[in-house]
């Protein structure tokens, strides 16, 4: 484990090739269940280059009207998310220093050209509890920064099965995904990179 930053911890290579493709497959079934859809932010309505879904009681959401929050059904099927693999519950387990279990997993697809703007995770009720991230597929460049948004940042290369944890004071740090490195890696069918983060949303 490196600290990258106080409260940012990076496990390079946590999952190794094997365990990579077996959460693949779990993902793959979670995605079956819940399909990926396209979030919009909140009064712009503007898509988001990210594909989404989750698996969890509760899951993240955005759309133009109702902006950013939690629910427990997926907002096209209408349905209740699948449950958390137990791989990611065993993996919160061993990396989250946390008491109780995580009630989310955002499950992020970023085609070739997709990327995320720089960030807090705040939409939980629950801010002491840490967000445990997990990269599958392609290699990205990740930045993070402290928790003013125009402050210092610093990059890194997040690779297949690497695993990054903000907690305590690196819980709110701002973050976000400059690009990915489209064939970087093999183990999804075609290009492209999935970001898992796991989270508790309430307080108990
Ligand atoms: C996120 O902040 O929701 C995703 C971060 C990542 O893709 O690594
Ligand atoms: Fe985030």
């Amino acid at each position: 484990m490196l600290l990258l930053a106080p409260g940012i911890r990076y496990y390079p290579d946590y999952l190794d090739p094997v365990e990579q493709a077996a959460l693949v497959q779990d993902i793959r079934a979670v995605v079956a269940e819940a399909p990926l859809y396209i979030p919009a932010m909140p009064k712009t309505g503007k898509e988001m280059s990210v594909r989404m879904t989750n698996c969890g009681t509760l899951g993240w959401v955005t759309d133009k009207e109702r902006g950013y929050r939690y629910q427990a059904i997926h907002p096209v099927t209408q349905r209740p998310w699948p449950p958390i693999p137990a791989k990611l519950l065993a993996l919160w387990n061993d990396v989250g220093n946390y008491p109780l279990p995580p009630e989310a997993c955002l499950v992020n697809f970023y085609a070739e050209t997709a990327k995320m703007g720089l960030h807090q995770d705040r939409d939980e009720q629950n801010l002491v509890a840490p967000v445990v991230s997990v990269s599958l597929g392609d290699t990205c460049l990740f930045r993070f920064g402290g928790t003013e948004r125009n402050g210092k940042t610093q990059s890194i290369k997040l690779k297949s099965g690497d695993v990054v944890v903000l907690g305590d004071d690196g819980r709110l740090a701002f973050h976000g995904v400059d690009r990915i490195y489209p064939g970087t890696s093999t183990l999804l069918k075609d290009t492209g990179r999935i970001n898992l983060t796991l989270r508790r949303v309430t307080a108990s």
